[in-house]
């Protein structure tokens, strides 16, 4: 990765969380200064829920920004245990705020597993940071392009199937959007194509990059009604793999 390519990406990437963080501490000193204003004798705002918030928030900064110090010497993406359900899970969490403030709804359709332990059937082998941070991105991308959507119909569905055969997992999320044209179909990979006034647009260029670092695919189809679809296909930890390796978000709960 060229010097000023990692620049992009780390201000890309750590643009959403940044901006969470203002948004949680913004609500906080509000209710602090509610609650200095008109002092309840005894009571203290319930606070903790915020605070654990910007914590998340700012634990996944400091993991991006590991990982990237980490990529630029070893050039390897690691190889950890992920479960996409977990990390879909958790990366939702991330953007629970967005979620709310749009009034977007969410349905999550998620395969069941496969074999006798559902856990080890849906885990990849692959940096977890680095799939988080596509997930982030292209949920964001989804809750980005429902802004012109009536608030009644922003939705998002989230699925995700599993084949056994091709030993590979999928993962769709689908959005009730302002959908993807002619010109945007042909554009969307490229770096700094965007069609947002403050966008970057290298966001679906890191994501693919991403995806492709872990020897899967990243693709978009139209809805038949509004919006399009972002897929996700990886390849399924094989055999053992799963159990011998770290797993992802139990490893990383500590900042290291
Ligand atoms: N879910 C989506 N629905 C409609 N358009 C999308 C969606 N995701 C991405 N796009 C289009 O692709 C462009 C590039 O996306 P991206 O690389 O993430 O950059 P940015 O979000 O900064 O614009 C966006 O500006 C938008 O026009
Ligand atoms: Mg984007």
């Amino acid at each position: 990765m060229a010097v000023g390519e990692m620049a992009t990406t780390l201000a890309h990437e750590l643009n959403q969380p940044l901006g969470a963080v203002t948004n949680v501490l913004r609500g906080l000193k509000a209710r602090l200064s509610a609650a200095i204003a008109n002092p309840q004798p005894g009571a203290l705002p319930p606070l903790g829920q915020g605070v654990q918030l910007a914590l998340d928030q700012v634990q996944y900064a400091a993991r991006i920004i590991g990982r990237i110090r980490d990529y630029t010497q070893s050039r390897q993406p690691r190889r950890e245990r992920v479960d996409l359900h977990a990390l879909l899970h958790n990366s939702l969490t991330l953007l629970d705020w967005d979620l709310g403030r749009h009034g977007v709804q969410l349905s999550i359709d998620l395969a069941a597993g496969i074999g006798a332990d559902s856990d080890d059937a849906t885990a990849v082998a692959g940096d977890g940071v680095m799939l988080q941070q596509v997930m982030v991105n292209l949920l964001r991308n989804a809750i980005d392009a429902m802004s012109v959507t009536p608030a009644g119909q922003r939705r998002l569905d989230i699925g995700s199937r599993i084949d056994a055969a091709a030993g590979q997992i999928e993962i769709t999320i689908a959005d009730t959007g302002c959908g993807i044209g002619d010109d945007g179909a042909a554009q969307l990979f490229m770096p700094f194509y965007s069609t947002k006034p403050t966008g970057m647009g290298i966001g679906l260029n890191i994501c693919r990059s991403l995806i492709e670092l872990h020897q899967g695919r990243l693709w978009f189809t139209p809805n038949a009604g509004r919006g399009c679809t972002f897929h996700v296909a990886l390849p399924l930890a094989q055999g053992d793999e799963a159990r011998r390796l770290p797993r992802f978000l139990d490893a990383e709960s500590a900042v290291s």
